[in-house]
């Protein structure tokens, strides 16, 4: 008589293929009454309930009927030091830093400190149903050590570094090539693929390194497989007039990276938003991904992201959402495709709910050449997934009223939909890593 395997049924919903590409109708799976059975914290079948639970004679079966499951998101790019600086009033990006994070980033020497803002800022995640997210720390090793640590206890996929940083910005937030190399070598060392995580070489942006510095990353990258570049790209004007003045014979800000080997298929650029053809042609040959980032686009006045100028290069430019957090303005995906909603309407484009919902999933993950192991539901994936309540609130419930659960795609993509523009933390009743329920310790220590 063997365990019985932990089941899950209710409306469950992921990707399969790429929306942009494929007809949507054959890019979403849909079990309107379905059934996920896990094995060991991972995907052992998906399938309809009635179909499915007759073969399985020994299930545990957690009834989530009238619920959405979906694989958990994946935010492609945020900063856990901003997390308390999140709605600071004013300025745009330069002013912005100077005024209000590069002060908090300073508090990030003290590891208690930063074990606190490390802890809260994952729970934030996973009450937000963010499974995996791509996080910038600070200059300071002992920052990124605590939130792998906290990663690690939550058994969460995370990708993170230490940030490289050797001018421009106050001294006390300074390293030095030298140092940043010996520490980043080390922190590679103590966590690239322990568990879940994996390294990211993260220089901040071009502008606060100097050639020397952003040569060490470079040479960091080819030391080890795997790695990832993480860093920001032309999100703003101003900034971009800097980078000219900063490297004259760059011939434009992304070739300011190429010249030191930072630009390859394992890259991660945060925003794009002022590409020229010609550096939309360059990431579609290396692959990079773009971090898509609407509400911090929108809250610093930086523009607006042109998605339709990234899929039309051949082959197309990975592209994922990201919060951005803190100039992001909410932790939800759910409000971030919202606002990338509205961001590709103002351009007469459009962001369609199963585009949004796989940017959020199977998009980011094929981003991150994560496909194998996370994005969807496929056997032997690990079992990170989200429980939505998609009336939990007077409104949702009655604007879904009629589709509990949804039959059809079209009702499915309706229902997506009304998730991506009134959707918050409060629909998101469960999360699960790797078949656990996670549950938050800050809200059981206040309910008490
Ligand atoms: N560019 C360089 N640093 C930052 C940062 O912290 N936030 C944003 N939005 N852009 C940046
Ligand atoms: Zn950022």
């Amino acid at each position: 008589h063997s365990a019985a395997y932990p089941a899950f049924r209710g409306a469950i919903a992921d990707f399969l293929h790429n929306p942009f590409l494929h007809r949507e109708s054959e890019s979403v799976r849909y079990f309107p009454d379905g059934l996920l059975i896990l094995e060991n914290g991972q995907i052992k079948a998906i399938g309809d309930y009635q179909t499915l639970h007759t073969q399985y004679p020994h299930l545990d079966i957690t009834d989530y009927s009238g619920k959405l499951i979906l694989p958990g998101f994946i935010d492609l790019h945020i900063h856990y030091p901003q997390t308390e600086t999140i709605a600071s009033y004013g300025e745009q990006l330069l002013e912005w830093l100077e005024k209000y994070v590069f002060p908090v980033e300073k508090k990030f020497q003290d590891p208690d400190y930063a074990q606190t803002i490390a802890d809260f800022f994952l729970d934030e995640l996973l009450r937000n149903g963010t499974t995996t997210a791509v996080v910038l720390t600070t200059i300071f090793p002992q920052s990124v050590d605590v939130l792998f640590t906290a990663a690690q206890e939550r058994q969460m996929r995370m990708i993170a570094g230490q940030m490289l940083m050797n001018r421009n910005a106050p001294d006390f937030l300074l390293n030095t090539p030298q140092s940043a190399y010996e520490q980043t070598q080390n922190l590679i060392q103590k966590w690239h693929r322990q568990d879940r995580l994996l390294y990211a070489v993260t220089p901040r942006f071009a502008p606060t390194s100097t050639p020397e510095d952003l040569e060490i990353a470079g040479y960091l990258l080819r030391q080890y497989s795997d790695l990832y570049l993480h860093t920001h790209l032309s999100e703003n004007t101003q900034e971009i007039a800097w980078i000219k003045q900063l490297f004259p014979k760059a011939s434009d800000y992304l070739n300011v990276y190429e010249q030191f080997g930072l630009v390859t298929e394992r890259s991660i650029f945060a925003h794009g938003i002022h590409l020229s053809d010609s550096e939309r042609q360059r990431l579609s040959q290396s692959q990079s991904a773009i971090a898509f980032c609407p509400t911090s686009n929108l809250f610093l006045g930086s523009g607006l992201f042109n998605l339709q100028a990234t899929q039309t290069p051949s082959p197309a430019i990975p592209v994922g959402l990201a919060t951005d957090v803190g100039a992001g303005t909410s932790f939800s995906l759910f409000k971030t495709m919202g606002d990338g909603y509205k961001v590709l309407q103002l351009q007469g484009q459009a962001l369609s709910p199963f585009q949004g919902f796989y940017l959020s999933t199977l998009g980011a993950a094929q981003a991150l050449h994560l496909e194998a192991k996370i994005g969807n539901f496929e056997p032997g994936k690990e079992a990170d997934f989200i429980i939505i309540n998609p009336a939990s609130t007077p409104l949702m419930k009655l604007r879904n009223q009629n589709q509990m659960p949804p039959e059809t795609l079209s009702e499915l993509a309706d229902q997506l939909f009304t998730l991506m523009i009134l959707g918050d933390d409060r629909n998101i009743e469960a999360t699960y890593i790797l078949g656990n329920l996670w549950k938050d310790n800050e809200q059981l220590t206040m309910n008490n």
